[in-house]
């Protein structure tokens, strides 16, 4: 399969905070920003496989900053590293000042998303091709981020996770 680059896959998706969204403090509900997260994800890994993809794990989640009704919500999903049939997808969430249209970084997360076919089944993905040595740093990083995900869900032995030991060596 042709490998594919970063920015061949990139998604920005910009929408509203509307009052159905938000908690009692009137800040968005952190599920909501989650689904927002999840759903740029998905898109951004049917772009790279140009297959039917799902969440396989939410690797990591940080709420930095609260999201305030009105707020207008950038949501950036960018592919760091293909593996056999899984991807990695890093989100950056910014939010913009009303006035001087400022952005700021409100979250980020790492989610995983395998790509299937029509029964369900894992099915290879094309390599990821990093270009800037922004991308390159991103993808060496994240089969230990792999590792660590896999170990944490039980499905990977903590001896055979190399690359996590190696940070301990
Ligand atoms: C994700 C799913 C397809 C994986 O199927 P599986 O039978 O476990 O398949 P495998 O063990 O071969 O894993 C497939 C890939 O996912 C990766 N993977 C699985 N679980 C993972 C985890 N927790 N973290 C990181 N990667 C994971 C595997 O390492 C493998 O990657 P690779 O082929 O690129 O090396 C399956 O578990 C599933 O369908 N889950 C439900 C998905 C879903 O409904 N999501 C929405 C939730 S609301």
């Amino acid at each position: 399969m042709e490998a594919k680059h970063p920015k061949d896959s990139k998604t920005i998706v910009t929408d509203l905070v509307l009052p159905s969204e938000t908690n009692p403090l009137n800040n968005l509900f952190g599920g909501d920003l989650l689904a927002r997260m999840d759903r740029a994800a998905s898109i951004a890994a049917r772009r790279h496989s140009r297959r039917i993809v799902v969440t396989a794990s939410v690797n990591h989640v940080a709420f930095k900053k609260t999201i305030p009704l009105g707020s207008v919500v950038t949501v950036e999903a960018n592919i760091s590293r293909a593996f056999k049939t899984s991807m990695e997808v890093i989100l950056d969430v910014w939010i913009e000042d009303r006035e001087s249209g400022i952005r700021s970084k409100a979250n980020d997360a790492i989610y995983t998303f395998v790509a299937v076919d029509d029964g369900g089944f894992p099915i290879a993905v094309p390599p990821l091709e990093p270009e800037t040595e922004f991308e390159k740093k991103r993808f060496e990083a994240a089969l230990r981020r792999k590792q660590l995900s896999l170990v944490l869900a039980g499905k990977m032995d903590p001896k055979e996770a190399t690359e996590l030991k190696a940070l301990f060596e």
